[in-house]
C-alpha cells in the first residue's frame, strides 16, 4: 500500500465488522491499530460498540474526558473534542459508552444519518494514517454509518460451522452500500481468529479452505488462540505493551503486513 501524499492526505479508514458476536471484532480493532501506530502510522480508533469493549481495552474505567462519539454523530460535539490519546504513541481514541445504544436510536430516526461519521471525520481526517472502528455485533445503524465511511472493510471469522453465515451476511451489506453510497468501499479481507494449528486435521483447516475457495486472494492470515490478547483487555492495556512477544501481538503483525499490503 502507499500512502497518498501532498499536502492533504486522507487515511484509510477500515470497519472491522461480523454480525456475529465474539468472533474477535474487538480484539482485532485493538491489535491491529496498536500495531499500525507502533510502526509510525497515525492511527485513530473509532468505538462504535455500545458495550464500550475497545473503550475500556484502552482505559479499563473507561476514557477520560467523558465525551463520545454518539454526541459527535449527534451533532453535539466535534470530533477534536472527542478524542483522546492513549498509552500507545500514534494511537488515540474516539470512546464510547453504554449511552450509544439510545444515541444510536436517535441517530437513526434522523435523514441521512448514514453520512453522520464520515461528516464526522472529515475535519480530523488529515491527522491520520488510519481510522480503525469496532463495529456492534449486529448490522444496525452504527454498521451503517461504518461502511459508509470507510474506505475498506475487514471481517474476523471464527472456523466455526457457521462462521460463514454471518460473513455472508456482511458482504451482502457492504456490497449494498459500495452500490448506494460509498463507490470507495473494498474489502481489506477475511481471516480467522482463535485458530488452533494443532487442528490441521478437523474442522479448522477446513473451514480456511473452504474461505479461500469462496474468497479468492482475500482470505488473510490467521490468528492463534493465545490467552494473553484476552488478558491485555482485561487490563486495559494494548498487547503489545502488556506482553510483545506473545503469539497474539505476533500473528496481529504478520495480519498487519498483510492488510497493508491488499489496500
Ligand atoms: N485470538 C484470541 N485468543 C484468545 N482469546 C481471544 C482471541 N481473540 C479474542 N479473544 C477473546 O474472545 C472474546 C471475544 O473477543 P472480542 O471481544 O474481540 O469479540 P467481538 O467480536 O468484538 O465480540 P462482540 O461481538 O461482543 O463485540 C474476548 O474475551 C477476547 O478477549
Ligand atoms: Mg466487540
Amino acid at each position: 500500500m502507499q500512502l497518498p501524499s501532498g499536502s492533504v492526505r486522507s487515511p484509510q479508514i477500515i470497519a472491522v465488522t461480523n454480525n456475529k458476536g465474539g468472533v474477535g471484532k474487538t480484539t482485532t480493532t485493538l491489535n491491529v491499530a496498536a500495531e499500525l501506530a507502533h510502526r509510525g502510522y497515525r492511527t485513530l480508533l473509532i468505538d462504535l460498540d455500545m458495550q464500550a469493549n475497545a473503550t475500556t481495552g484502552l482505559f479499563k474505567r473507561g476514557a477520560p474526558g467523558g465525551r463520545t462519539v454518539g454526541m459527535g454523530l449527534l451533532g453535539e460535539a466535534a470530533a477534536a473534542e472527542l478524542i483522546v490519546k492513549t498509552s500507545l504513541a500514534n494511537l488515540s481514541l474516539m470512546p464510547a459508552n453504554i449511552h450509544l445504544a439510545k444515541q444510536s436510536e436517535e441517530l437513526y430516526r434522523q435523514d441521512g444519518y448514514e453520512q453522520r461519521l464520515k461528516q464526522l471525520l472529515a475535519p480530523v481526517a488529515s491527522n491520520y494514517d488510519f481510522v480503525i472502528i469496532d463495529c456492534p455485533p449486529m448490522l444496525g445503524a452504527m454498521t451503517y454509518v461504518a461502511l459508509a465511511a470507510a474506505t475498506a472493510y475487514l471481517v474476523p471469522c471464527e472456523p466455526e460451522k457457521y462462521s460463514f453465515d454471518g460473513l455472508r451476511l456482511v458482504v451482502n451489506l457492504a456490497s449494498g452500500v459500495q452500490a448506494q453510497i460509498n463507490p470507495d468501499l473494498k474489502m481489506a479481507g477475511v481471516f480467522f481468529t482463535k485458530y488452533n494449528p494443532k487442528k490441521r486435521s478437523s474442522l479448522h483447516h477446513d473451514i480456511v479452505d473452504a474461505a479461500e475457495h469462496l474468497y479468492p486472494d482475500k482470505v488473510l492470515p490467521n490468528i492463534r488462540a493465545d490467552q494473553s490478547l484476552a488478558q491485555a483487555q482485561r487490563v486495559g492495556e494494548p498487547a503489545i505493551l502488556y506482553k510483545p512477544d506473545c503469539n497474539g501481538v505476533a500473528d496481529y503483525a504478520t495480519l498487519t503486513t498483510a492488510i497493508l499490503e491488499n489496500l
